[in-house]
């Protein structure tokens, strides 16, 4: 095809997630007792989407201008200042008391935080570290601004217990490899309730893990650090907030935040108020000169122009209207926390019956998904299949979509893992 350019001929394959969903759909059709364990989005146990009526009911009431209007590039205010507040929640105040300064810019979902990041903090040709392993997207969203990979262990070695769930030692000595020869070093990390796992890290890794790259940041005065925390489920986690937590420690106990980093979130509300489609998120940027998150302002808004325009408007107004009344908000988190309780009454039940029959699972906490490592994910995942338990095979392991699991079928995932690893061997 001449008329492709070689980058976008590069761009090649289906989404590995949606044709396991297509297989599963097919099963089902045919009439099988089939189990979707394949999509990211959280369903009902009865097979439909799972929404927050909270949130449907106040988009019903929009005028009909605030659909079809522009937002402004950089987003409404007012959603912006809701950005800060759902990304640090009750530690917000104690961090502005603190020193630092916030600021946030409206995004199509937590993809286009992703990009806004990807397309500003690091230099074309650099790597950005990431955890190994991590959401199959990050790749397409580096590739396509110039940037490559580097990664470090999702779990520590069997004999490490200083970190639970978090490789410091190799995190630390990837940050030290690429700050001797990068201009920028940025991490991204889906933390809490990671995804493809469940994985969060504890209160003490966070705090490990922020020292760590404040030290190189300090060690490397004139290479820029951005820590980009990936908050596409915190809302569902125990500790939402566990990494606003974890800075304000930091900083009551006198650790210096060196003026070349910055610690951002790529907020999405796609999952937290069940508005996948309707493309509403935010990057917000943390840093101690006011300055600095002026000029991010303008950046970021410049980069959003240039790419998408504005975001969408009306989730950002309904919102910023729900969130600001104290009634609003608890009738919303409500809600979250019915949808907060499926997910977890699954994962109890699933990682039970995985020690009920002796599926060695990953360890997971919080989110939508489970993971189970393994040389031959596709092996495994065909395994499921066969016995109509439809999982999705990724690089390294397979993904078990909690989300999409009704409750009682919970346990008839971990029977196939079972018996699809005793026929593999
Ligand atoms: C890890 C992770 N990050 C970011 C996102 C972005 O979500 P969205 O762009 O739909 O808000 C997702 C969505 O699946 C995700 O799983």
């Amino acid at each position: 095809m001449q008329y492709l350019a070689s980058h976008g001929q590069d761009k090649t394959g289906n989404d590995v997630i949606f044709s396991w969903l297509a297989r599963y759909q097919n099963a089902a059709a045919a009439g099988a007792a089939a189990v979707n364990g394949t999509i990211g989005a959280l369903l009902e146990d009865d097979g439909i989407l799972a929404i927050n009526a909270v949130v449907d009911a106040a988009l019903r009431t929009a005028p009909a201008a605030e659909f079809a209007a522009y937002a402004p590039l950089k987003g409404l205010p007012a959603f912006l200042d809701l950005s800060v507040s759902l990304a640090l929640g009750e530690h917000r105040q104690a961090l502005v008391g603190l020193g630092l300064h916030t600021g946030a810019t409206a995004t199509p979902g937590g993809s286009g935080a992703l990009y806004l990041a990807a397309s500003n903090f690091a230099e074309r040709g650099d790597a950005v570290l990431l955890r190994d392993r991590f959401w199959g997207p990050y790749a397409g969203f580096l590739e396509g601004c110039g940037l490559k990979a580097a990664t470090y262990p999702l779990l520590p070695s069997m004999n490490e217990t200083s970190t639970p769930h978090l490789d410091l030692e190799a995190f630390s000595s990837s940050l030290d490899e690429l700050a001797a020869t990068q201009q920028s070093v940025m991490t991204w990390l889906n933390d809490p309730a990671h995804n493809p796992t469940g994985l969060s890290l504890t209160g003490e890794s966070r705090y490990a893990l922020l020292n760590a790259f404040m030290e190189s940041a300090t060690r490397n005065e004139h290479v820029g650090h951005t820590l980009l925390l990936d908050s596409a489920y915190h809302l569902y986690a125990d500790e939402p907030h566990g990494w606003a937590e974890t800075i304000a420690e930091a900083l009551d106990a006198g650790l210096p935040w060196p003026e070349n980093m910055l610690v951002c979130f790529a907020l999405s509300l796609s999952k937290s108020h069940t508005i996948y489609g309707l493309r509403t998120g935010a990057l917000v940027y943390l840093h101690p000169e006011e300055a600095s998150v002026h000029r991010l302002n303008d950046v970021m808004g410049i980069t959003g122009r240039q790419t998408w325009s504005a975001a969408p408007r009306v989730a950002q107004h309904v919102l910023s209207e729900l969130h600001a009344t104290q009634e609003g908000g608890q009738a919303w988190s409500g809600e979250r926390d019915r949808l907060a309780e499926l997910l977890s009454s699954r994962r109890e039940r699933f990682l039970q019956a995985c020690a009920k029959h002796s599926v060695n699972i990953n360890p997971s906490h919080d989110g939508f998904f489970a993971w189970y490592e393994c040389d031959d994910p596709v092996a495994v995942a065909e395994a499921c299949a066969s016995q109509h338990v439809y999982l999705v095979p990724l690089t390294g392991g397979v993904r078990i979509g909690l989300c999409a699991i009704p409750t009682s079928e919970v346990e008839r995932v971990a029977e196939a893992l079972a018996r699809a690893t005793e026929a593999i061997g």
